[in-house]
């Protein structure tokens, strides 16, 4: 079960962190991989631990913010590599300020990497997909969309607002065989989160927060990738699926 040979996934954000892991949880499971992120010599660790699954793989460097650069990227990759089968929007930033000190520049940049990157990414990808009939579309959200945390208001909001895209997208495109999901996990220690969690009164409120009293780790985030990537995962649409912990259900 749960085999992805023969698909063609793309990951964003693939650098590092959870975006890497996811990779190379797919790869494990037999599907070629496109990986990328801002710069392309980031993605020079990612290309060789997917070689190493005996994958093929191709990294593209693509800012999400940027709409050219993902036109270019999707229409790149379709004619030299493959159908894209599988996509993965992780791109993500997360600076934390309290409301009253949130630019609007600040604000833009959350939206525009967290939310619009990943909705051009799913509108340009799933053309192919439709007309193929085949397809799975992931965006990894957070439990931060679905409670609030003080000090990361527009975090909150970016992430409340990917959870409401995939159950429009995963309705409009059921039909064309196309099921639109989300991830959504507790704290994992990242690039992202590594200086806050370094705080022992941030971290021990995070552990104590999460039932279990552990992070997630990314192999677990890439774990439920595979799943929702999967034929098994055929009827789990317009879902927001937690690894959290049980944070969440308090
Ligand atoms: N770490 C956590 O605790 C946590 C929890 C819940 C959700 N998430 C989400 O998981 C995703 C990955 O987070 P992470 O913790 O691995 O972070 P990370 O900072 O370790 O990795 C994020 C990657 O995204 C890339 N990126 C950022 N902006 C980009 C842009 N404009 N265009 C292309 N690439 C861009 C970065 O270069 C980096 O490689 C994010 O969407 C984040 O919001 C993280």
């Amino acid at each position: 079960m749960f085999r992805l040979d023969g698909r063609i996934a793309l990951v964003t954000g693939a650098a590092t962190g959870i975006g890497q892991a996811i990779a190379l949880a797919l790869a494990s499971s037999g599907a070629d991989i496109v990986i990328t992120d801002r710069r392309l010599e980031a993605l020079a660790e990612t290309e060789s631990q997917v070689l190493g699954y005996g994958r093929r793989v191709l990294g593209v460097a693509v800012d999400v913010r940027e709409q050219e650069e993902i036109r270019r990227c999707v229409a790149t990759v379709e004619e030299s590599f493959g159908p894209i089968d599988i996509l993965v929007n992780n791109a993500g930033i997360n600076r934390p300020a309290p409301a009253h000190e949130v630019t609007p520049e600040e604000w833009d940049d959350h939206f525009n990497t967290n939310v619009r990157g990943g909705f051009f990414m799913a509108q340009l990808v799933a053309t192919g997909m439709r007309r193929r009939k085949w397809g799975r579309v992931i965006f990894i959200s957070s439990q931060s969309g679905l409670i609030g945390i003080p000090g990361q208001p527009v975090y909150c909001a970016t992430k409340g607002a990917v959870i409401q895209l995939v159950r429009s997208l995963g309705l409009e495109w059921a039909k064309d065989g196309v099921t639109v999901n989300s991830i959504a996990p507790t704290f994992v220690e990242t690039n992202l989160t590594r200086k806050r969690l370094s705080d022992p009164a941030f971290r021990s409120f995070v552990l104590r927060k999460i039932p279990k009293g552990e992070l997630a780790m990314p192999e677990q985030i890439g774990a439920a990738a595979v799943y929702l990537a999967s034929e098994e995962a055929s009827m789990v649409n317009c879902e927001t699926h937690r690894v959290d912990g049980g944070w969440t259900a308090w």
